[in-house]
């Protein structure tokens, strides 16, 4: 089973209508020689301008995080269908970000799937475990607990990505070698199968994230379970971002 790569840059709380709109007219500057799907996440703020710049480029547009309700009495929040309203085609949920600062639970990250696909919206579902567990040996059982948690019935490869980040990996510069990225990635292919269908997993798209660069992209992406990389850092230079996309070939 071939799935095309997908490369999405999760710009975090960076960027101006200056700054943001300079690097999303780089990036889709890029795209025409990129084998792979491309995806942008720009901070809340940004993501009209954007989303009308890169109209008619392939360069996809996501957010970084929705409600779980549809409307109604929640300052400072967004909807998932505000999000397709303005040209969204993804959100991502349950980064480990928003799980630490905003307590988010597993729960609350099902929650907030299952609006991004009511809304017709890709969720791309982050989990990944912090240092200590690793340390202890409790990778593999915390994952699946993740996973069984946040990912809803219901997850197709048509409208879910799930992005493996470790959380110690996340602005740190260290990554897992590509061989232990990809035992996890092999984890959640046949825990999801058992789930959803082997079929299904066999077409989705399973992200690696955490200090990917285009030093380390191409072995990672050479792993046969890593299908595309969620990146931080590395998103905010086009001329990266469009170096690990050439990294990751169909
Ligand atoms: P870095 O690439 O900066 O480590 O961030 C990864 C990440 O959190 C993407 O969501």
């Amino acid at each position: 089973m071939s799935r095309k790569p997908l490369i999405a840059g999760n710009w975090k709380m960076n960027g101006t209508l200056e700054s943001g709109g300079a690097l999303a007219q780089a990036v889709a500057d890029g795209a025409a020689d990129a084998a792979c799907d491309l995806l942008v996440c720009p901070p809340a703020q940004l993501l009209y301008p954007i989303g009308r710049a890169l109209a008619g480029t392939p360069v996809q547009l996501g957010a970084q995080d929705c409600h779980a309700e549809e409307k109604g009495a929640h300052t400072g929040d967004i909807a998932a269908p505000m999000l397709s309203d303005i040209g969204c085609s993804h959100v991502i949920v349950g980064h480990s970000e928003r799980r630490e600062n905003h307590g988010e639970t597993d729960g609350t990250v099902r929650a907030k799937a299952e609006a991004a696909h009511r809304a017709g919206l890709i969720a791309a579902i982050c989990l990944g475990e912090t240092e200590a567990i690793r340390d202890a040996g409790k990778t593999n059982s915390f994952i699946i607990g993740q996973l069984d948690g946040s990912v809803p019935e219901g997850s197709t490869a048509a409208n879910t990505v799930i992005a493996y980040e470790p959380v110690w990996a996340i602005g740190t510069g260290r990554t897992p070698t590509p061989a232990e990225a990809n035992e996890v990635h092999a984890l959640i292919r046949s825990h999801l199968s058992d789930r959803l269908g082997a079929d299904e997993c066999a077409k989705l798209r399973i992200l690696y994230g955490g200090s990917m660069k285009p030093g380390n992209a191409a072995e990672l992406l050479a792993q046969p379970d890593i299908d595309g990389g969620l990146i931080g850092g590395a998103a905010l230079k086009a001329e990266d971002f469009l170096a690990i996309a050439a990294a990751a070939k169909g």
